[in-house]
């Protein structure tokens, strides 16, 4: 019995791992290991030696079963300890840079200028970029062989279809679809197309936003409330804006719209070419010909509307020097735009 348990004890104490704590157990203390062995033998042994030999045997199976149990313990730890050293991680090694994109800068002024419209209760409507001559002429009030036609050299598809000249394209399929209820408020942004040739400030194809209210009593003075608004937002809070008289087909009257330069805060520089101002945007008075077309009644609905081009608003806020830079995609350029999102 001495043997066996010095023998045991001796397993248990270098025993290196689960498994051969294993093997330990099944040896000596499971049911048919060595100690219940012992116990079996009892049966050979007459009445007066059993209760000294059973307990003995007692004894024995209680000391191993202690040291067993220390032995898991100690194995335990052992594990926590190199799996704590396998895992270590090396905090002085150098990370691996992720490159994170960013949003255009067409789309940053794009998301601003739409962000600023729908806190006021705007929808956001969209339409097809190949359009009908219908849409994007005939019901702005450009009827067919009309000189205000030239106004916008127009990419014809066919005699009824074209790439749309403007976003005002969108603004009569609203009003048509809107068939005289009122009141409309939209913003309409998009791609439009015009035969220009490219250079610093013009482009074949580029962005507007054009912005439509139709309702009761809806006057000049509120389209210049909602513009300043605007400028203030896009350029900063000491914006002032001035209207222009100006013709477009589809308003009466319609203006020019100039804002306070914001980097002379209207002193006269190079931006706004000494004048103080800079021109943004068209805007007018819906034509009561063009509410009528789409079940407007033109006697008691008024409307205003007005159009910019999202480009130049952000050659000016972000002091670009040539809109293609907008689309020829350097990264060198984009990636600088991450501070502005
Ligand atoms: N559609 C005009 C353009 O593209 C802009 C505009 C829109 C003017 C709405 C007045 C009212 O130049």
């Amino acid at each position: 019995m001495e043997n066996l348990l010095k023998e045991a004890l001796d397993a248990l104490h270098k025993a290196a791992d689960k498994t051969e704590l294993q093997e330990i157990y099944n040896t000596y203390l499971s049911k048919k290991g060595k100690v219940a062995g012992l116990m079996a033998q009892m049966k050979d042994l007459i009445a007066e030696e059993k209760p000294k030999f059973g307990a003995k045997v007692n004894v024995l199976k209680q000391t191993l079963e202690q040291a067993y149990s220390e032995a898991q313990e100690r194995i335990h730890q052992q594990s926590i300890l190199s799996n704590l050293e396998k895992d270590k991680i090396d905090l002085t090694l150098p990370a691996t840079k992720l490159k994170v994109g960013t949003l255009h800068p067409l789309t940053l002024v794009q998301k601003e200028i739409e962000e600023h419209f729908i806190a006021m209760g705007y929808l956001v409507k969209e339409g097809p970029e190949v359009e009908r001559d219908y849409y994007n002429f005939e019901r702005a009030n450009i009827p067919q062989d009309h000189p205000a036609r030239d106004m916008q050299d127009t990419f014809y598809i066919n005699m009824d279809w074209l790439l749309r000249t403007h976003t005002t394209a969108i603004q009569t399929r609203t009003l048509e679809e809107y068939n005289g209820k009122t009141p409309v408020k939209v913003i309409c942004p998009g791609k439009v197309y015009r035969k220009d040739d490219d250079d610093a400030t013009h482009s074949h194809q580029f962005v507007q936003i054009e912005g439509l209210v139709v309702g009761e009593k809806i006057s000049l003075a509120d389209l210049k409330g909602t513009l300043e608004l605007l400028a203030k937002r896009m350029f900063g809070e000491s914006r002032v804006i001035r209207f222009r008289p100006s013709y477009f087909q589809f308003t009466e009257p319609s203006v020019e719209v100039d804002v306070s330069c914001h980097i002379c805060n209207g002193k006269g520089c190079s931006t706004c070419h000494q004048t103080g101002w800079i021109e943004i945007l068209g805007a007018g008075m819906v034509h009561p010909n063009v509410l009528r077309m789409a079940g407007f009644d033109a006697e008691k609905v008024s409307g205003f509307a007005f159009g910019l081009g999202v480009e130049r608003v952000a050659l000016l806020k972000y002091g670009i020097d040539d809109i293609r830079h907008l689309y020829t995609n350097d990264l060198r350029f984009l990636s600088t735009f991450t501070r502005f999102e």
